[in-house]
């Protein structure tokens, strides 16, 4: 397994904040106390996102549907929201070669190319649907409730295109969904719609390794086996009580400790690998919906994950890591070996400014340039971790989504709130809903979704 996390510029005397040798077993203690909780937790049988071996049959079913239907389709559309589409955008990014959707059908081995729509503007829909063509189009509708609006509304929109192609929608149409409830549940029941399910133990942004995830990559040919088998191996890795020994109690402690004893509660999360771009976004959500909660004692807690990429934001954010608030934490996440290298040719000896790039590479640059934001960092007393992952295939990306997720159920514990729900986003969804006339949007909700007062508004014509 080649998976590291170097977390020396967490500590004194690298920063001036870090952890210092005496801070150890204190430290130790708490992840004692946190992983016991995780472990009574999970004895409830609620952290499903991490028994895939239970799952086995299900990823079989996914498998064999995707085999069927090699050649069929031009196109997957996936729709979903949230943990319902971050997921596949993250493998889809990692693990399909670059430009996927624009290479031919042979190049892509007559996969197809794969769109995620998570979001409802009309825009971006409609320019979708001009440019495909449904009748060698599948679409996957993601939803574990099959209650979110946003996705609900593509849906409709979706079938009815189909329906006036005269095209059969149990051809078109897969659900991932709730095993026995919800509308597409019902839905799919109802017409022959193919249907995967997702386990009721199983949270939205930690479902990247059930059908949620796996479908649209077992579709594009992705290797789900070796996505979860790396998972697994990570997940075993990292389910011990000793800090020391423990990369996910490792990194949730250290941005635990960071935020309550040194109050860096901005944690950046910095891919330098164009295929771990996405895994930013992902963790972000897995972080924030995760972590931000009112504790039992009715404080506000949890950190602010931001997503940045490396080194496009150091002519952007890195401004702000080195000399604004000493409020953050900076993580590097970096492939052990790119795919492949590009030498620089040796041009313009003559040239001061870039003669002596010559004879290097865009891949050494890449990793220079990651070293030496770490030490500017260090260097400006600003804490850091690298997490080095051996490459960007399915079974390192699916090691990587554990550790995060692991990590995240143990921070849970840290700052002492529920990781799985996600309480603060239902009042918004209440107010859309009924806003727009759902029959069981709760108790009426005074004034509308944007205001109860009067509002003020400057206009520039
Ligand atoms: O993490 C979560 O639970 C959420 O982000 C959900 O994934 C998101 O709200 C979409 O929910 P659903 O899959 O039920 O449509």
């Amino acid at each position: 397994m080649a998976f590291t996390l170097d977390f020396t510029a967490m500590t004194e005397p690298v920063v001036p904040a870090g952890v210092r040798e005496a801070d150890w077993p204190a430290l130790a203690s708490h992840f004692r106390a946190a992983h016991r909780a995780v472990s009574d937790i999970a004895a409830t049988g609620v952290y499903g996102y991490r028994e895939l071996e239970q799952q086995g049959d299900e990823r079989a079913r996914v498998g064999a549907f995707a085999r069927g239907v090699h050649g069929r389709y031009e196109d997957v559309v996936v729709l979903g929201i949230g943990g319902s589409s971050l997921g596949a955008i993250a493998l889809r990014t990692a693990l399909l070669p670059p430009a996927w959707n624009a290479r031919s059908g042979a190049q892509r081995g007559e996969r197809p190319r794969l769109h995620v729509m998570d979001n409802v503007d009309p825009r971006t829909i409609a320019g979708l649907l001009e440019m495909i063509e449904l009748s060698r189009t599948l679409v996957v509708v993601i939803s574990k409730s099959g209650g979110t609006i946003e996705t609900l509304a593509q849906y409709l929109v979706v079938r009815e295109r189909l329906e006036r192609a005269g095209l059969p929608v149990a051809q078109h149409l897969v659900f991932v969904t709730d095993p026995v409830k919800g509308a597409l549940r019902a839905i799919a029941t109802r017409d022959g719609i193919p249907a995967f399910a997702v386990p009721p133990n199983v949270g939205g942004r930690f479902s990247v390794l059930s059908p949620v995830g796996t479908l649209p990559a077992a579709l594009c040919g992705l290797d789900i086996e070796a996505l979860c088998a790396g998972a697994l191996a990570m997940r075993d890795a990292t389910m011990g009580d000793v800090l020391a020994q423990n990369a996910a109690g490792l990194f949730a402690t250290l941005q635990w400790r960071a935020h309550a004893q040194a109050g860096q509660g901005m944690h950046v999360m910095m891919p330098y690998s164009d295929a771990l771009r996405d895994l930013a976004p992902w963790f972000v959500q897995l972080w924030a919906e995760s972590l931000g909660k009112v504790d039992a004692d009715g404080l506000n807690v949890g950190p602010t994950p931001i997503a940045s990429v490396g080194p496009t934001d150091q002519h952007s954010q890195v401004q702000l890591f080195m000399e604004g608030p000493a409020d953050k934490t900076v993580t590097f996440l970096r492939l052990e070996r790119g795919a492949e290298d590009v030498p620089i040719p040796r041009l313009e000896a003559g040239e001061k400014a870039l003669g002596f790039l010559g004879g290097h590479s865009l891949g050494e640059l890449l990793d220079v340039e990651c070293r030496a934001t770490a030490g500017a960092l260090s260097r400006a007393g600003r804490p850091s971790m690298t997490m080095t992952i051996g490459a960007a295939d399915a079974w390192h990306v699916g090691g990587l989504m554990m550790w995060l997720m692991q990590a995240t159920t143990l921070a849970g514990a840290l700052y002492g709130v529920n990781p799985l729900d996600q309480p603060g986003v239902e009042l918004g969804k209440r107010l859309a809903n009924a806003e727009l006339g759902h029959p069981d949007s709760g108790a009426p909700i005074a004034g509308t979704a944007t205001s109860t007062v009067a509002s003020r508004t400057l206009r520039v014509d």
